[in-house]
């Protein structure tokens, strides 16, 4: 019996030609796996046929919406991940629940190896390879992208030679990656970071300078995790995909910026994550009423530090289940409401409200009824002074 290979197959141009060209060079079976991760586009029942059109022995099409949503991006949400202080991880989410599905497939079928079409210059080459060692060791890795210096030109040659049933006209200048958590738009014209973006790299977002009425949503927590939108419960996914419209429509989520590869290079990408970055605003000030000080300073940190692990590949890693635990623990009470308003490409929190809050009105106001001891502060801020006075006297004494 010849070797099967288990392809994360997307239908594009290069995913497509990677099956014959698998077939021939590793004298091998293909089996080709296609995730629904919300990205919405082609029909994926048309993805399954074309991949068995162009020589796949299998070829399966998984539904992993909502393991996606409530699995990947809920946690991503929970920690607030942006990396850099902007990218919502969108690819970055997506490639250890692809993983987790070609070890499946592999399973299934018989397959000793995984291929995906990654070059060797970007992150996800790291993200399968990285999270396939944590999670299935014994399978080999074919990625003909890198391992054999395809191009552009040599893919069309081939899949026009071996008469694919693919459009190769259809190949866009970009390369995109798209699923439930965002969109992500690099390559071509983009790759000189002084051009602006233009309005046709968009997808998921409206033009936000265009004039429109605001939309105002509520959204429900439930320690940490959305659970309802305007009272309306909703699952994870539900919620996502409905945000993604509506602050979609309000030009919500865009981002253009440069960005620092794990590879080394940096890049020009362009973004947009209306859900995601909704989401994250309404999460982040959620905790700001109901985490304690102390541990949301600290959460900061594990925050910044989680999104980087992620971003790095290293989602099945130790210090990343850890982080998961304390993250885990610092939700407990991270339920409530937060009220937003949507519009000209921003989403702005406009009211918050928790059966956990720390804000106590009694202590904050400056209104009669105010239950803060005001005397207190007298000695407090004398002993909070005082290490640096005794410095700062040592430093005038010593010149
Ligand atoms: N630079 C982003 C990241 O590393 C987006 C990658 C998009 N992937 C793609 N094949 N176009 O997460």
């Amino acid at each position: 019996m010849s070797e099967r290979v288990v392809l994360a197959y997307s239908g594009g141009l290069d995913t497509s030609v990677a099956i014959p060209y698998i077939a021939e060079q590793a004298g091998a079976e293909v089996i080709a796996v296609a995730l629904d991760l919300g990205q919405g586009g082609e029909d994926l029942e048309a993805v399954r046929k074309r991949a068995l059109g162009c020589g796949a022995v299998e070829s399966i099409v998984v539904d992993a919406k909502e393991e996606f949503a409530a699995e990947y991006c809920v946690p991503a949400l929970r920690a607030n991940a942006l990396y850099m202080d902007r990218y919502p991880l969108v690819s970055a989410l997506s490639r250890p629940l692809i993983v987790k599905h070609l070890a499946a497939a592999a399973r299934q079928f018989g397959g000793t190896a995984v291929s995906h079409g990654c070059t060797g210059k970007g992150n996800d080459q790291v993200r399968f390879e990285a999270g396939l060692a944590a999670l299935s060791p014994d399978l080999k890795v074919i990625a003909p992208a890198r391992d054999y210096a395809w191009t552009r030109d040599k893919a069309i040659a081939f899949a026009e030679d071996k008469g694919l049933p693919i459009d190769v006209t259809k190949k866009s200048p970009y390369s995109i990656d798209q699923n439930l958590w965002g969109r992500a738009v690099e390559t071509g014209f983009l790759e000189d970071i002084w051009n602006g973006p233009i309005e046709d790299l968009y997808d998921y977002t409206a033009d936000p300078a265009e004039p429109r009425e605001a939309d105002e949503v509520v959204i429900t927590f439930a320690a940490g995790v959305p659970v309802a939108l305007d009272g309306r419960p909703l699952t994870p996914y539900e919620v996502i995909a409905e945000l993604n419209r509506r602050a979609g429509a309000q030009g919500v989520g865009r981002l253009d910026m440069v960005e620092d590869r794990l590879v080394g290079i940096k890049s020009r990408e362009v973004y947009e994550a209306p859900a995601a970055i909704a989401l994250i605003a309404a999460h982040m000030e959620l905790e700001n009423v109901t985490v304690e000080r102390d541990l949301a300073r600290f959460k900061r940190s594990v925050d910044q530090r989680w999104g980087e692990l992620v971003y790095d590949g290293l989602w099945y890693s130790p210090l990343k289940n850890a982080l998961d635990a304390f993250i885990d623990d610092a939700q407990r009470y991270v339920s409530g409401d937060v009220r937003l308003t949507l519009h000209g490409g921003r989403a702005v929190v406009t009211g918050r409200r928790s059966g956990a809050s720390l804000y106590s009105y009694d202590l904050a106001t400056y209104d009669t009824g105010d239950s803060f001891d005001q005397s207190l502060a007298k000695g407090f801020v004398e002993l909070w002074s005082l290490p640096g006075k005794i410095a700062a006297a040592r430093n005038r004494e010593q010149g």
